[in-house]
């Protein structure tokens, strides 16, 4: 009985907000937060008659058993339907990576929650923060839109297309796949009539998203999906500069980067699957779309992208690493600031990014997920104004937005280190 009563409100409520309008949300947000705190009011009272998890994202395994996690348990996701919304969010979940044997072995000791679902088991429900969160204070545009959060456990970035069966190796590494078989789930729960799809990750999940956003929006397409697509890449802008003595003076570092050799060696053992068009151009050195700023190239051969935003903290504490410069060490402070010019750099010169960056210049890693990622603000934005912005804007930019890109020495923004 109640637990009908429950449904019914909670479906004429949705009715009632014009889902598809970011702007038309936001104007009536006031009213909609009024509805909404009746809502939990009467969530609560339902409790029990519905159990505790109603308003979270439910965890789905797939039904391919082929494409798996690292260790051959199932892939999944996490989702949460906001019926009445033609909005998604779909989120991919970070953690590193790993790129041979013994770096995968040392990771599955260590670290196995990110390359199986064993433990999936006992975390039937996530309740979803920052851009996830179900909450309109912490998420003002997103809060009601259909959630999906797709856990890591291919350690690929996203990339891999290698079955354990074909390499023989004890892991598989299915990221590609993984993304493809819950999209083709997600049809089935609703995405076909979806009208607004971004597609969001951080840091490895980041760079998943700039190497599948192109692809992945093709296929919607060619499905008949009217679906219109945009990515979000929160901390995977990495950029690719070479060790001084290989010759180049320009694009270098005194210490030697570790990222390209990496990067090369995975993309191998992963069978790394990369945008098309950026393969097309870089035949011999396919590792180098792993690289945002080789992936979106806009000369008059490449196609349209779909738009991306990105974030991207200027001093990437990841970003430092891989270069191997600790932020903790002063002897360190000239190669920082060099680099940070040139992620600014980077982020400034790649045109498809015109108005879609918000690179605020402190030393941190990701943000999306943070409950307080809108404290973070850069030329008086937070980084959802601006992602509105975005959205009222083709995606392309407009000729009078403003660049987010901050110029300030770097911050410590990191309230947990010193
Ligand atoms: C899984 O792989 C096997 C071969 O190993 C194949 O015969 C089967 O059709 C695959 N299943 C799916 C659902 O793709
Ligand atoms: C971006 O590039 C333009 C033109 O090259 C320059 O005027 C501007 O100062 C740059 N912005 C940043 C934040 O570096």
């Amino acid at each position: 009985m109640f637990r009908v009563f429950t449904v019914i409100v909670y479906v004429s409520f949705l009715s009632l907000v014009p889902v598809d309008s970011v702007i038309d949300l936001k104007e009536s947000l006031e009213e909609l937060t009024t509805q909404y705190t009746h809502l939990a009011r009467l969530a609560k009272a339902c409790y029990h008659a519905t159990g505790p998890h109603v308003f979270e994202m439910k965890l789905h395994k797939l039904a391919d058993r082929n494409v798996t996690c690292n260790d051959g348990t199932a892939a999944g996701y996490y989702l949460r339907k906001a019926h009445g919304s033609k909005r998604w969010v779909v989120y991919l979940e970070g953690g590193g990576f790993c790129n041979s044997a013994a770096s995968c072995e040392y990771r599955y000791s260590t670290m196995k929650e990110l390359m199986s679902s064993d433990k999936w088991g006992n975390v039937q429900y996530k309740t979803g923060t920052g851009i996830l969160s179900r909450n309109p204070r912490e998420n003002p545009t997103w809060w009601n839109a259909n959630h999906v959060f797709i856990p890591y456990c291919s350690s690929d970035a996203w990339s891999g297309n290698a079955f354990s069966w074909q390499t023989g190796e004890r892991f598989s590494f299915l990221g590609t796949k993984i993304l493809e078989r819950v999209f083709e789930e997600l049809m089935f729960k609703g995405l076909y009539h979806a009208k607004h799809l971004l597609l969001a990750g951080s840091s490895a999940g980041g760079i998943g998203v700039i190497l599948n956003l192109d692809r992945l929006a093709r296929r919607l397409q060619m499905a008949a999906l009217k679906v219109q697509v945009r990515g979000l890449a929160d901390s995977g802008w990495y950029i690719d500069l070479t060790d001084c003595t290989a010759g180049g003076k320009q694009n270098c570092l005194p210490a030697q980067p570790q990222n390209a050799a990496m990067i090369l060696q995975g993309m191998s053992y992963w069978r790394g699957v990369v945008p098309d068009d950026c393969a097309r151009r870089n035949p011999k050195k396919k590792w180098r779309c792993y690289f945002g700023e080789h992936v979106y190239r806009t000369d008059s051969k490449s196609p349209k992208h779909t738009p991306l935003f990105v974030f991207q903290w200027l001093y990437d504490i990841e970003q430092l690493k891989l270069f191997g410069i600790s932020v903790l060490n002063p002897n360190d402070k000239q190669s920082a600031l060099f680099l940070g010019m040139k992620v600014k750099d980077s982020l400034n010169h790649t045109k498809a990014l015109r108005c879609a960056v918000f690179a605020p210049s402190c030393v941190s890693h990701t943000i999306l997920m943070r409950d307080d990622w809108l404290k973070t603000v850069v030329g008086g934005k937070n980084l959802n104004q601006a992602l509105d912005d975005w959205y009222q804007s083709s995606g392309q930019g407009s000729a009078s937005c403003k660049s987010l890109i901050e110029t300030a020495m770097p911050q410590n923004c990191e309230s947990n280190l010193d």
